[in-house]
């Protein structure tokens, strides 16, 4: 089956962010966001994409936009530097695309996190067998949230203090026969 993650630091309300940028930085959140990510595919929505200095590197970015590359870099006021030729960055238009990308078997040896924000993790949650929640002992002024999601579909797989107030905590998804079928769905409809 598939392995989709969402990876997210959230305040005690599930804050993430504000004016589209985080609203905590820690450098041991940093250090394990790059240790987990490193080597596999990235998903983000275009206004995180734009809230980062540049793709992130040593991973596939995945950005979904209605737009395409073109039209979300010139948001980004750069010059042409990230616009053709990247073999590490990726356009796509729907969550579906994404979903028919990361099924493909070439991508079985990399593992994929949705790494936000707000309107991607709530549309990627259905289908996530894993949450990955840094979570902050502490409520910040917030203006986009990490999805409310159903604890009893989830359960508590590893759970670690990162530094004092903030703990991470791997979410675990019971077995759910939707997403299975609708991801097996995808990977058989015959897209590669
Ligand atoms: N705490 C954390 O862990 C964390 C992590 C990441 C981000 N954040 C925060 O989250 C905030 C950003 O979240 P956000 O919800 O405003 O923006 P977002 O999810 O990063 O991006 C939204 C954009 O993605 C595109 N999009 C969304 N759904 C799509 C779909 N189905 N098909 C095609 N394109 C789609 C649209 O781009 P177009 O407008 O280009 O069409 C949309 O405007 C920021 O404050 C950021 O700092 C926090």
């Amino acid at each position: 089956m598939l392995q989709l993650s969402l990876i997210a630091c959230v305040d005690k309300k599930l804050g993430i962010g504000k004016g589209n940028d985080l609203i905590y930085t820690y450098k041991e959140d940093m250090e394990h966001f790059i240790k987990t990510t490193r080597g596999h595919i990235v998903i983000m929505g275009s206004e995180t994409y734009l809230s980062l200095k540049r793709p992130l590197k040593d991973r596939l970015n995945i950005v979904l936009t209605s737009g395409n590359n073109k039209e979300v870099n010139e948001r980004r006021k750069i010059d042409g530097k990230y616009l053709t030729d990247k073999t590490d960055i990726l356009f796509v238009n729907s969550v579906e695309e994404v979903l028919r990308f990361i099924a493909k078997p070439r991508q079985k040896d990399r593992k994929a996190f949705v790494i936000g924000g707000e309107s991607i993790y709530t549309q990627f949650l259905l289908f996530a067998s894993e949450l990955i929640l840094t979570e902050v002992d502490d409520v910040r002024p917030a203006d986009k949230y990490f999805p409310e999601f159903n604890w009893l579909k989830f359960e508590v797989v590893e759970e670690r203090s990162l530094i004092e107030n903030v703990t991470i905590k791997i979410y675990e998804r019971k077995v759910d026969r939707h997403v299975e079928t609708t991801i097996e769905e995808l990977s058989a409809s015959g897209v590669t």
